[in-house]
């Protein structure tokens, strides 16, 4: 076996990338449950790709098929049901997984320098996310499939001079059809996965590079033994890499109990006009995004002009890339942050849940104006920062990690 690895060694360092990142890659070791995140991003994305492989060689990518080849994968394909919940249920939890990944990233700064870099790819992972899950939702050719694309696919029609052509190329016809099916069929099982595990790759290479950030925001790159290992730092494996297999398991449970009991999600996950095919001569009572897009279609909602809505809520992300140059704390976890960061994280939370809900729900005037509030409150998080991370007392920060 070692000849063998010395043999392979010699001409790709496969030993020295698993010491580079796996054994002799210290991680703090106070890393607590917030943690776990990264890892069960990884895991589910690997669900994804491989749900996705198998749904693929039943699933029919025609305006014609595609709805009763998704009924036929239910029905008839042997554990096609198992498989196309998996997938389903797999978006769901991808997004779950990844809010709560970046939430942890705002309570303790990881955004902030040296980090800015993972920071970025990450966002540009979270956009192609949103764009791979956007394309996904066309394929089953449900009504909602078919009227979620025909409103935010239209709402590129609101850029001045270029927004109607651009609709067409986009659609690739002068209405939702086949065509637009079929492009994104391509691009969802080829061209944005390929990305994803793209960046996925750079974001975690830039994250070795530098290294891992902690519930304290202490850099355990400062204290190191004679060795030069970090004195706060433990090998990533065993340690988490045992570590995030509890976590692992805990997620298991619950994704398998929604995949198995609550497969649709209370018409969240599924929403319930999918059930019925695609029809261009018949809109929709309501028409929603999936949950994930939610917050960001109301802020659209809540502007009046559609070109302004667009640029509020293309804005909202915007504010979430330039993040790493709005905090001007002197530290970086919340933990030492003075209450007026943990005040505006709150209402930025709030504010963000607020209006996801908002987003399902059908527009109503009251509704309207507490989506404008929350919108605000959305804007105020990011374009304050400046300022109250600088006025405000800091609390001190120990040297080394704490509760470990
Ligand atoms: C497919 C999606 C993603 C995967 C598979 C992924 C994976 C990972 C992994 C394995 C880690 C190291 C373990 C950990 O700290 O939890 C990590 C760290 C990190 N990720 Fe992601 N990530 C994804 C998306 C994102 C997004 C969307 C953001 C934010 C915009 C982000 C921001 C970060 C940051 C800032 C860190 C460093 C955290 C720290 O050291 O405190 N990631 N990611």
């Amino acid at each position: 076996m070692s000849k063998i690895m010395d043999w392979i060694d010699a001409r790709l360092p496969v030993t020295k990338m698993v010491e580079d990142h796996l054994t002799r890659y210290y991680a703090p070791k106070n890393f607590n449950i917030l943690y776990f995140f990264g890892s069960l991003a990884l895991l589910v994305l690997v669900n994804q790709i491989l749900t996705g492989i198998w749904l693929t060689m039943s699933f029919e990518p025609s305006a014609t098929g595609a709805f009763a080849s998704v009924e036929y994968i239910m029905r008839d394909v042997e554990y096609g049901w198992i498989i196309r919940y998996l997938h389903s249920t797999g978006a769901s939890a991808f997004f779950i997984v990844i809010y709560l990944h970046m939430l942890r990233g705002l309570l303790y700064g990881s955004y902030q320098k040296p980090r800015e870099l993972v920071w970025i790819l990450g966002m540009f992972i979270y956009l192609a996310l949103m764009a791979e899950a956007f394309m996904g939702y066309l394929l089953p050719w449900g009504q909602m499939s078919y009227w979620g694309a025909q409103v935010i696919i239209s709402l590129f029609g609101a850029i001045p001079v270029i927004g109607e052509d651009l609709t067409q190329w986009i659609r690739g016809d002068y209405l939702v059809s086949g065509i637009t099916l079929n492009r994104f069929f391509a691009l969802h099982v080829i061209a944005l996965p390929i990305v994803i595990l793209g960046l996925v790759v750079l974001h975690i290479l830039a994250l070795h590079e530098v290294g891992s950030n902690n519930p304290d925001g202490i850099e355990i790159k400062k204290h190191k033994d004679e060795q030069g290992r970090p004195l706060d730092g433990i090998p990533f494996h065993p340690y988490y890499t045992v570590k995030d297999l509890v976590g692992v398991a805990v997620f298991l449970f619950v994704f398998c109990a929604v995949v198995f009991f609550f497969p649709e999600g209370g018409g969240y996950f599924l929403e319930r006009p999918n059930f019925e095919p695609a029809n261009a001569f018949k809109t929709p009572e309501h028409i929603a995004p999936v949950w994930y897009f939610t917050p960001f279609y109301a802020i659209l909602r809540a502007v009046p002009d559609k070109l302004m809505g667009v640029m509020a809520m293309g804005g909202a992300i915007a504010m979430l890339f330039v993040l790493p140059w709005l905090d001007r704390s002197p530290v970086k976890s919340m933990r030492y942050k003075g209450w007026l960061s943990r005040i505006a994280l709150i209402a930025f939370c709030i504010s963000f849940i607020t209006l996801g809900v908002l987003g399902v729900l059908a527009p109503t005037p009251e509704r309207t104006w507490v989506s404008r509030v929350c919108a605000v409150v959305y804007f105020a998080y990011f374009l304050l920062m400046p300022l109250y991370t600088s006025i405000e007392k800091t609390k001190a920060v120990p040297d080394r990690v704490t509760g470990s």
